[in-house]
């Protein structure tokens, strides 16, 4: 190599250094010329041979070389880093992205809470499926024949006979099927009928059953036990009322009234100036229904209530109409997460 073609070389390599379009292509241009089997050590070779008096000018050419050339690539490199990661591409001081958070659904808070209270009351969790038999739902809780809940216009029956349940009092039956007294449960739950929707009907909605049964169970019991659980969930002071009914399993029947929580009674347009809400049915335990599940109704008593999941949600968080809880609008959801 002469002189010249050293001048020349270090000339081409510090232009294909300055053009290399990407990390990958200015590496390749750095091994070529200054790496170990690059022009490089052909460069020493020659310094070392050239006749003494050309050596000066011989080393500071290849210095030049060396030094021009690594400049080259750091300044290079440098661009290249620059524009191939964009000065947003990472900023560890911007705030993380947080993911949306789930919450419980107003029923599931409000179930929750029932069952919590019912909790401290003695009471335990039985469930049962969504799908009864016409005995479970009807017959055993002493249902007559020609009930008009038993319609078709109001029960969704299956083709096999079977029916989605109408109410969460069949569980009832399936426990003292299964359980001997005393039994003290609550049994919260889905039910089905075939309501045209509307503000305050859905075809599916929650209902948390309770059922008490002992010796000398009285409406006493029924009365002070869901005063207890009205003040646990409208707050201390809250009165219950029990106006006569008619339930088919339960003799006497009542429904039973709270405390309007709003006006606390006085009167206001929650409660339509009467002071009070309708809340629950409930009654003492009918005979015939004892008889259907083998209890001896000359040895237990007991009451039973039920009561609509929808309805206590909507009175407690002011929401006017059912359906807005079942249209999962997360606006809407996200005021009770
Ligand atoms: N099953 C009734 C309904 O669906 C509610 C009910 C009333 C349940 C009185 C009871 C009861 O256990 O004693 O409307």
């Amino acid at each position: 190599m002469t002189l010249e073609e050293l001048e020349q070389l270090t000339a081409t390599a510090l232009s294909e250094l300055s053009e290399a379009s990407s990390l990958e292509g200015l590496e390749d241009v750095r091994v070529r010329y200054l790496g170990k089997k690059g022009k490089l050590p052909e460069i020493m070779v020659s310094l070392k041979e050239a006749p003494k008096e050309e050596k000066p000018a011989w080393g500071q050419a290849a210095n030049r070389f060396k030094q021009s050339l690594s400049e080259a690539h750091s300044s290079r490199k440098e661009d290249l880093l620059a524009s191939s990661t964009p000065a947003d591409a990472l900023d560890v001081s911007l705030p993380g992205n947080h993911g949306p958070l789930g919450a419980n659904h107003p029923i599931r808070q409000i179930m929750h809470r029932v069952i919590e209270i019912c909790d401290r009351m003695g009471f335990t969790v039985a469930t049962g499926p969504d799908v009864e038999t016409v005995f479970t739902n009807f017959d055993a809780l002493n249902t007559p024949a020609d009930h008009p809940s038993r319609d078709e216009q109001d029960t969704f029956y299956l083709s096999d006979g079977s029916l989605l349940r109408t109410h969460t009092s069949p569980i009832q039956i399936r426990y003292m099927q299964q359980h001997e007294p005393p039994v003290r449960i609550i049994a919260p739950g889905r039910a089905y009928r075939r309501d045209t929707p509307d503000a305050t009907h859905s075809a599916n909605f929650h209902q948390v059953e309770g059922l008490y049964v002992d010796r000398n169970v009285s409406m006493a019991d029924l009365k002070s036990d869901l005063t207890f659980f009205a003040g646990e969930v409208l707050g201390k002071g809250a009165k219950v009322r029990f106006r006569p009914h008619f339930f088919p399993f339960t003799e006497p029947s009542v429904e039973v009234d709270f405390t309007c929580h709003v006006c606390k009674g006085k009167g206001c347009r929650v409660c339509k100036n009467s002071g009070w809400i309708e809340i629950a049915g409930a009654g003492m335990v009918d005979p015939a229904v004892f008889n259907a599940v083998g209890y001896d109704p000359e040895k237990v008593t007991g009451y039973a209530f039920g009561m609509g999941l929808e309805r206590i949600a909507m009175i407690l968080l002011e929401i006017d109409d059912i359906r807005r809880l079942y249209e999962n609008d997360a606006r809407f959801l996200r005021q009770f997460a």
